[in-house]
């Protein structure tokens, strides 16, 4: 007899479904084939799926069956396949009868007593269910408390394999979970212990920090050990605006696929910020590996990558962080094709102006000749740098400021001046398929970020004597923008773009 469930597979961050079809009463020796590009772990999933059944008081396959993962040029990765399986099997000789097995979305692993395990993935499968019209879909509990979140589609929660055949066999059925059954807390806010308020001074690199924020640009702050780079970068996600829900919902979902999402499931689900070591590889920022799985950089979509001690990263790390900073998405190659993960995120980099980190400080002499200083620098390639929109000196703390008992802004007070910026870009870019002014396309710059004839002499002279690139002179109009965004102006006037301008400090010294 043949038996038909609906399952998925993962590609990059969607989603796809597989059919997975049992086909029992073969002629032949008594066994199970399981055919369809199945990869081992899916293979494995046979030896699960039998020791199940025995200790769920099945017997195994009295005759040869078929097992068929459709369609067969999918790759199909992963154990979540076990619970469709051992459904189908059993459906297909005939120890239970549902007409319903193909009309919800399936997927589980399945533990040797029966016992069903958490997959990856849940909050996309509930998608695809949703996409194609099914009834519902059946997950793990650990898995269904994401998908729950997806509005418009049933998802009943499952802890053993006997809880799934009961529910086929009985026409009355359970409670789908609801939202407020999930423990995920989709939070608006960072309730973290540290705010801005307690970094003192610094006026200039807490305002770039503003603006950067305010226009989700990436940015990079040089300067001495100590000056509060590290202290200024932590403190980001405490101003960063508050994500929208179809921005939450992404978030989770790269979390859910990268198997990272169970282990944080009670915490607050905010922007993320990210902060990889230096000596972190390729694969671990950009994603990929044998199960292709999202990188640094996607785990920071919709939030910070935080890259502290930048040259200190192997060049060739860093280097491919240009195609994802440009795209806002990472394309991997594998032999079975290529996959896609998103990757919009803000940089957030930190290096010292030198090895000894003193070049240009007045309290500390620099002990590197310029030859070590060439050779720092050049790690951070030029097409990299001018990716970076703001570039900002942070100098030592003066000691008088430190000493200074006044607190400084709160991270509250400048959430709100961003916010109000944000809402200028939002309403701005309705239509245009982005969300802030660093993703201005290039048909729009003229519309959008104008200058007067007489700023744009003002840029022309900039861009000769600091010769810039006309990478960096976009940049020094998006950021203008902001600025001007900041101020609520509708016009970019001379003040703000004299400010942008003051922002690409490194492509006046940088040595490649
Ligand atoms: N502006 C500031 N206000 C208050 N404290 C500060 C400030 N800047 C630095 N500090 C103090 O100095 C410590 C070191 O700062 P931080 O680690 O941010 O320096 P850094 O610039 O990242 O240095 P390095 O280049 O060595 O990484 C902070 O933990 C904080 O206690
Ligand atoms: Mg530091
Ligand atoms: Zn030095």
């Amino acid at each position: 007899m043949l038996a038909v469930t609906y399952s998925a597979t993962l590609q990059g961050v969607k989603a796809v479904s597989v059919t997975v079809e049992a086909n029992s009463g073969e002629k032949g020796e008594p066994r199970c084939i399981l055919v369809g590009l199945p990869d081992a772990a899916v293979k494995e999933s046979m030896d699960r799926v039998k020791s199940s059944l025995i200790n769920n008081g099945y017997g195994g396959p009295r005759t040869r069956v078929t097992i068929n993962l459709a369609p067969a040029d999918l790759k199909k990765e992963g154990s979540s396949f076990d619970l469709p399986i051992a459904l189908t099997l059993l459906a297909s000789m005939g120890k239970f009868q549902s007409r319903e097995l193909n009309d919800y979305l399936i997927a589980g692993e399945l533990g040797l007593s029966g016992e069903v395990r958490a997959v990856r993935g849940g909050l996309t499968m509930a998608l695809l269910a949703k996409e194609v019209g099914k009834r519902g879909l059946l997950l793990p509990r650990a898995s269904a408390e994401e998908a729950c979140l997806v509005e418009g589609v049933k998802v009943y929660p499952l802890d053993s394999l006997a809880e799934a055949i009961a529910f086929f066999e009985n026409p009355d059925k359970p409670d789908a979970l609801s939202k407020s059954q999930s423990p995920f807390r989709l939070k608006s806010l960072n309730r973290t212990k540290i705010d801005f308020s307690e970094v003192k001074g610094q006026a200039n690199l807490r305002r770039a920090v503003e603006v950067a924020v305010a226009g989700r640009h990436n940015i990079i702050f040089i300067g001495p050990p100590g000056s509060g780079k590290s202290m200024v970068s932590k403190r980001i996600p405490t101003i960063l605006p508050n994500p929208t829900l179809r921005e939450h919902l992404e978030i989770l979902n790269i979390y859910s696929i990268g198997g990272e999402s169970q282990s944080k499931k009670s915490q607050d689900w905010t922007r993320p910020f990210r902060s990889p070591h230096h000596t972190i590889s390729d694969v671990g920022l950009i994603g990929g590996g044998v199960k292709p799985g999202p990188g640094e950089i996607s785990l920071a979509h919709n939030g910070v990558l935080f890259l502290d001690e930048l040259p200190e990263f192997k060049r060739s790390v860093l280097e491919v962080l240009r195609q994802p900073l440009e795209d806002g998405e990472v394309t991997i190659s594998r032999s079975a094709g290529k996959i896609t993960f998103p990757s919009r995120f803000m940089l957030v980099a930190a290096m010292n102006p030198c090895p000894c980190g003193y070049l240009g400080d007045l309290q500390h002499n620099c002990r590197c000749s310029m030859p070590q200083i060439q050779k720092y620098r050049s790690k951070i390639s030029g097409p990299l740098l001018d990716r970076i929109d703001i570039h900002v000196e942070a100098p030592a703390v003066r000691i008088q400021d430190l000493q200074n008992p006044l607190q400084g802004e709160s991270s509250e007070s400048i959430r709100s001046r961003i916010e109000a910026c944000r809402e200028i870009q939002n309403n701005r870019y309705l239509k245009c398929g982005i969300s802030s002014n660093s993703e201005i396309p290039s048909s729009l710059m003229d519309e959008i970020c104008s200058l007067s004839k007489d700023n744009l002499e003002i840029l022309n002279r900039a861009m000769s004597q600091l010769s810039l690139s006309a990478r960096a002179y976009g940049r020094i109009l998006k950021v203008s923008r902001t600025i001007a965004d900041l101020e609520q102006e509708e016009k970019i006037e001379k003040k703000h773009l004299l400010e942008a301008i003051q922002y690409r400090s490194l492509d006046r010294n940088v040595c490649n």
